[in-house]
C-alpha cells in the first residue's frame, strides 16, 4: 500500500507516494524526472546512481525511498546554479574525464563528498575513496587528475571568498 513520503531534493521540499519497496533511485528518476543518478548494477557495486543523503555519498540503488524522508537528498542536478558548473564539474569537464559518462554524476557527488570531508587529498586517498565507483570506460587517470585539480580550485575559491553559486542545497564546503 503506498504512503506519502516527504523528501527533501536538491533544496526543495517534494511529496510523494510511494510503495515500502520502492528504491530512490526509481523514485528520483521516474517521480521526479532526476536522470542524472543512474541505474548500472542495481546491486550496490558500481556507484553510478550515487546520491548524497545528508551529505554521505550513497547507492540509491540500495535504499528504500521511504527511508530517505526527512532527508536532504543532492542528486548531480542540484550541484550546479544555472548555466555554471560547480568546480569539480567543471574540472572533469576540463580533463575530459569520461568517455561515455555513464559514471560522471556519481563519480563527480563522490568527489563531492571527499572534498568536503578532506579538501586536500592525497592521490591515495583520492583512488580509496572512490574506490566504490566503477568506470567501465577506464578514465580513472584522467578522474584522479580532475579530482586533485578540483580540490585546488576549491582551496583557491575559498581563499577569494567562497565559490560563486554552485554549491548546491546541504552542501558545506
Ligand atoms: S546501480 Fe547502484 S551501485 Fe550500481
Ligand atoms: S566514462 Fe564511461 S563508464 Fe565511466
Amino acid at each position: 500500500m503506498k504512503r506519502i513520503v516527504q523528501l527533501r531534493v536538491n533544496g526543495v521540499a517534494r511529496e510523494v507516494a510511494v510503495e515500502p519497496h520502492h528504491i530512490l533511485l526509481d523514485v528520483l528518476r521516474q517521480e521526479f524526472d532526476l536522470i542524472g543518478p543512474r541505474e548500472g548494477c542495481g546491486i550496490g557495486m558500481c556507484g553510478a546512481c550515487t546520491v548524497l543523503v545528508d551529505g554521505v555519498p550513497l547507492s540509491s540503488c540500495l535504499m528504500l525511498a521511504a527511508l530517505a524522508a526527512g532527508k536532504e537528498l543532492v542528486t548531480i542536478e542540484g550541484l550546479s546554479t544555472g548555466s555554471e558548473l560547480h568546480p569539480i564539474q567543471q574540472a572533469y569537464l576540463d580533463h575530459n574525464a569520461f568517455q561515455c559518462s555513464y559514471c560522471t554524476p556519481g563519480f563527480i557527488l563522490g568527489t563531492k563528498a571527499l572534498l568536503d570531508e578532506n579538501p586536500s587529498p592525497t592521490p591515495g586517498e583520492v583512488r580509496e575513496y572512490l574506490s566504490g565507483n566503477l568506470c567501465r570506460c577506464g578514465s580513472y587517470v584522467k578522474i584522479l587528475d580532475a579530482v586533485l585539480d578540483a580540490a585546488q580550485r576549491l582551496h583557491s575559491a575559498s581563499e577569494a571568498g567562497g565559490v560563486s553559486g554552485s554549491l548546491g542545497p546541504g552542501a558545506n564546503t
